[in-house]
């Protein structure tokens, strides 16, 4: 494999600071990298395939020479650099929805729309967290079956929401355990032994963008028609890491618990966990920090013919962002994508 000279934008943030650990685990090859993030933390010492650097603010011209940028800085620091990018000649990989629906970005979950990489144009997105998770599991099965319709609920977990975030989970509860008055910033209510059902901002439809996030989404990953009918109800719930997915889904053509069962236990980064005799089912604390998307509660739904309902858990941090972001950036690198 050739070896490529990398950075990593956001190097500080929760995503960055996974990225950095999986690249060692994913083992990518690479010739020199360079860790950015903004004036705030420029300064800053990282330790990284045991030699420390020190992160730098980033600048258009701290992307001259480098071949592949990890990108998890926010959509408006893409939309920023993304050009001075592939001005240079590089490829931006990039967590941000800046770049997402724009017809000439693909976007990619490994292993599931690879195939997608090659008509890339110096930016890849990687798809919304809650819609990552899903494609791995969902992807199989329109193999399969066809989806008819689909009807998501998630229970998404405040690392989805960066740093300080979870720092206000942490200090909500604390807050509320003692009886004190809290203040929240990071969300519109208060998060200590609560749900929100705003995560982003709301749309014209009443939906809200994250809804329509994994509606759009959905369809541009797996080529579906752009008439199929797809809901979202997106919920914020007080865990701190790995969302949780109720999916109802209605296929094309028969299905039974086994036949659905079976797919999935064959099916790329899903690991079926279901077995509700002996109380086995996926739960996000204990998804936290693993690579699989975990899939249970398997059973057929009562509200459509060929209709199948799954939970769905996956580390947020990791499939729904760094992981995939990475996964994404050793196969350009094995295809010579840059
Ligand atoms: N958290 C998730 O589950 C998740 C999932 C999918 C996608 N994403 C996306 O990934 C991105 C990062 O999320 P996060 O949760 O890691 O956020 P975060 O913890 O707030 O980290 C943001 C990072 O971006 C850097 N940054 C901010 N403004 C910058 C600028 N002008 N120039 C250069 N660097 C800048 C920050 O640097 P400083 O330290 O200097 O502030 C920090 O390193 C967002 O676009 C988010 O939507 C997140």
């Amino acid at each position: 494999m050739t070896k490529a000279n990398l950075a990593v934008l956001g190097a500080t943030g929760v995503v960055g600071r996974h990225i950095l650990e999986i690249l060692k685990e994913l083992e990518v090859p690479y010739n020199s990298i360079k860790f950015l993030s903004s004036k705030k933390s420029a300064g800053t010492k990282l330790e990284f395939d045991g030699k420390e650097y020190t992160v730098e603010e980033a600048v258009p011209e701290s992307f001259d020479g480098v071949n592949v940028v990890l990108a998890s800085a926010g959509g408006s620091t893409s939309k920023l650099f993304a050009p001075e990018i592939v001005k240079r000649g590089g490829v931006i990989i990039d967590n941000s929805s800046a770049f997402r629906m724009d017809k000439d970005v693909p976007l990619v979950i490994a292993g599931v729309n690879d195939g997608d990489l090659k008509s890339h144009k110096g930016i890849i997105a990687n798809p919304n967290c809650s819609t990552s998770q899903l494609m791995l599991a969902l992807e199989p099965l329109n193999k399969a079956f066809k989806i008819k319709r689909l009807i998501v609920s998630t229970y998404q977990s405040v690392s989805g929401a960066g740093l300080k975030a979870i720092n206000e989970l942490k200090e909500s509860t604390k807050a509320s355990l003692n009886d004190e008055k809290f203040e929240p910033s990071a969300f519109k209510k208060d998060i200590a032994f609560n749900c929100i059902p705003q995560i982003d901002i709301f749309c014209d439809n009443g939906y809200t963008n994250e809804e329509m996030k994994v509606v759009r989404e959905t369809k541009k990953i797996l080529h579906l028609d752009e008439n199929l009918p797809i809901t979202c109800t997106a919920v914020r719930v007080p865990v701190f890491v790995s969302h949780s997915e109720a999916v109802d889904v209605e296929f094309e053509l028969p299905v039974t618990k086994e036949s659905v069962t079976e797919v999935l236990k064959n099916a790329y980064g899903v690991e079926v966990v279901d077995d509700t005799d002996n109380y086995v089912y996926p739960v996000p604390t204990e998804a936290a920090g693993k690579d699989p998307v975990y899939v249970g509660r398997i059973r057929k739904c009562l509200a459509f013919e060929n209709g199948i309902s799954f939970f769905c858990v996956a580390d947020n941090l990791r499939i729904g962002a760094a992981l995939n972001t990475v996964r994404l950036a050793k196969l350009v690198i094995e295809q010579g994508l840059y």
